[in-house]
């Protein structure tokens, strides 16, 4: 089967033949379908990540189960499905408080893919830049015939992570003031979701003016670009010179977290959603900390308990509360894997998919 392997950081990935390893206990294979770009699929190229090349990238995928091993009943062969990532060891405090994205269990270095006898690390255990993937069954929530496949796929990353910071994180209310930083795939979604949930103003910050564009198709209120405007002060002359209720960071660098801390009223929340590097800290005036009373939470995953919380946002999608189908901005084949990114970094697209058939 093909896939696309990153054999070192700072590389193309490359569409080779790779092997995939027989069905172990509590695993299913799912034939890839599609497959969102993610820019957190970059960060493993282009930083030092857990993660080690030579590695298929990929944690945006959804497709039809192929095969199950023999005791796994949740999801059987035919059944289309997104495939969550993530480990959910089922033992853990975290799992058994049922915030299983918090899963303290290290995923196994068990790599189902190898080309030549060689390993290849599978991104999140999942690694959907593949032809199929050998998956832990219960990463496996059900898709309804509905649904079109690439739309699903975005439900195992962007949606969830960008409504799941919103109504979860956050736990934005009626009225609030809302600004996001970064509209991309993930930060479109906070946008939906804080209009979902009754923000009176979505203020939306980007560099990409077409951004910005479809960041108004998607709920928001006010449109500014970081590129000629200071988004902190903007901000604040919006919220009537307060800073916003919750500022949402969905780009991982310490100077957007740095806005969003600044951007957040007294008493507000700044929620960073993005990833940022492991090397770079963001530092605040400690007494400003204390005095204004402001939060800095941490996002991951959207806080999702995915067999809870996915089938409500297909709900959402079916009933025409949710839009997913118009994030997609450009279907790619495996082949343009390279292209997908480039595209994502180009600011051309919201999602960009690569698309199995
Ligand atoms: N100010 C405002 N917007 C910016 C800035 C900036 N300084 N720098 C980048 N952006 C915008 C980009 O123009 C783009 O629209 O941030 C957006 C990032 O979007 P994507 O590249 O589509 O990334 P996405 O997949 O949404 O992921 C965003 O969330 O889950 C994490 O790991 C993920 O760190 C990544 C972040
Ligand atoms: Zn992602
Ligand atoms: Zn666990």
């Amino acid at each position: 089967m093909k896939a696309a392997v990153l054999w070192e950081r700072h590389s193309r990935l490359k569409v080779e033949e790779i092997d995939l390893a027989d069905l172990e206990s509590g695993e299913a294979r799912v034939r890839v379908l599609a497959s969102g770009v993610c820019h957190s699929d970059l960060h493993h190229i282009n930083r030092e990540t857990a993660f080690q090349p030579p590695m298929v990238l990929g944690h945006e995928g959804a497709g039809i189960v192929d095969a199950v091993a023999p005791e796994v009943t949740s999801v059987k062969p035919g059944d289309r499905v997104v495939i969550m990532f993530g480990s959910k060891c089922g033992t853990c405090h975290y799992c058994h408080a049922g915030e299983d994205y918090l899963c303290t269990a290290v995923l196994p270095d068990h790599p189902r893919f190898t080309q030549n006898s060689q390993r290849l690390t599978q991104l999140l255990g999942v690694g959907s830049f593949a032809e199929y993937v050998n998956v832990n069954a219960s990463n496996l929530v059900p898709v309804p015939d509905e649904m079109p496949v690439e739309s699903a796929a975005l439900l195992a990353c962007g949606v969830t992570t960008g409504l799941g910071a919103v109504t979860k994180t956050a736990g934005v209310q009626p009225g609030s003031n809302v600004a996001v930083i970064g509209v991309g795939g993930v930060g479109m979604n906070v946008v939906q979701g804080a209009a979902l949930s009754g923000a009176s103003r979505v203020i939306a910050i980007d560099l990409v003016e077409r951004k910005l564009e479809m960041a108004q198709q998607f709920g928001a209120t006010h449109m500014i670009n970081a590129a000629d405007t200071d988004p902190v002060q903007a901000i604040r002359d919006l919220t009537h010179g307060r800073g916003a209720d919750y500022v949402f960071e969905v780009i991982g660098r310490p100077e957007t977290i740095k806005q969003a801390y600044d951007a957040a009223r007294r008493g507000g929340t700044a929620v960073v959603v993005g990833l940022g590097a492991a090397n770079e800290e963001v530092s605040f005036p400690l007494d400003e900390l204390m005095r204004s009373g402001k939060a800095i939470k941490g996002c991951f995953y959207g806080a999702v308990q995915p067999h809870r919380d996915v089938p409500r946002y297909i709900d959402m999608y079916l009933t025409g509360r949710l839009k997913i189908d118009q994030l997609i901005s450009r279907r790619f084949r495996l082949d343009q894997v390279n292209d997908a990114f480039d595209a994502m970094v180009a600011g051309q697209v919201a999602r960009g998919v690569i698309m199995f058939e």
